[in-house]
């Protein structure tokens, strides 16, 4: 993976505030923004989307690797991820565990309502998630896993 510049992390915030914007957040009135940088340099966006079965609302960061995997790209350099808390905001636990299926050293950005962001790796995040090998017992499942996730 190529080093990742100042720039492209900066224009990755951006993207994730612009997509803040999209969020459909009628019930908790808290909107997130994704902004996902696959390994190819391409971008994709996501915002939560509510739905008054509360539990059926997804979160941004889910709505983005969606959006990545539908499109067959497997591989992610980075997230950037848009919330109205001072601190800005991190992924949930079951984000962190979506992210780690496919890309368990991404970058996360941490962005702030002011413009700055703080950078994390989601390693730090979520130190031991759950893989398909935890769920797998033989050689020939091991096979079949990384041949799913080219
Ligand atoms: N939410 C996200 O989209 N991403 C997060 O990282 C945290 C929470 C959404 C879910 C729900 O629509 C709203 O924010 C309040 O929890």
């Amino acid at each position: 993976m190529p080093k990742l510049t100042d720039r492209q992390m900066d224009a990755l915030a951006r993207k994730a505030w612009e997509t803040w914007l999209f969020a459909y957040a009628p019930y908790s009135q808290f909107r997130v923004g994704a902004a996902l940088l696959a390994a190819d340099g391409r971008v994709f966006t996501g915002a939560n989307v509510e739905n008054p079965s509360y539990g059926l609302s997804m979160c941004a960061e889910r709505v983005a690797v969606g959006a990545a995997a539908a499109a067959g790209v497997r591989s992610f350099a980075a997230i950037a991820v848009a919330g109205e808390s001072p601190a800005g905001l991190l992924p949930c636990g079951a984000c962190r565990q979506v992210l780690a299926e496919f890309s368990p050293d991404i970058r996360v950005l941490r962005c702030r309502p002011d413009g700055t962001y703080e950078q994390m790796q989601l390693r730090d995040l979520m130190p031991s998630p759950l893989t398909g090998y935890s769920i797998s017992s033989t050689s020939g499942d091991k096979e079949e896993l990384e041949l799913a996730a080219r």
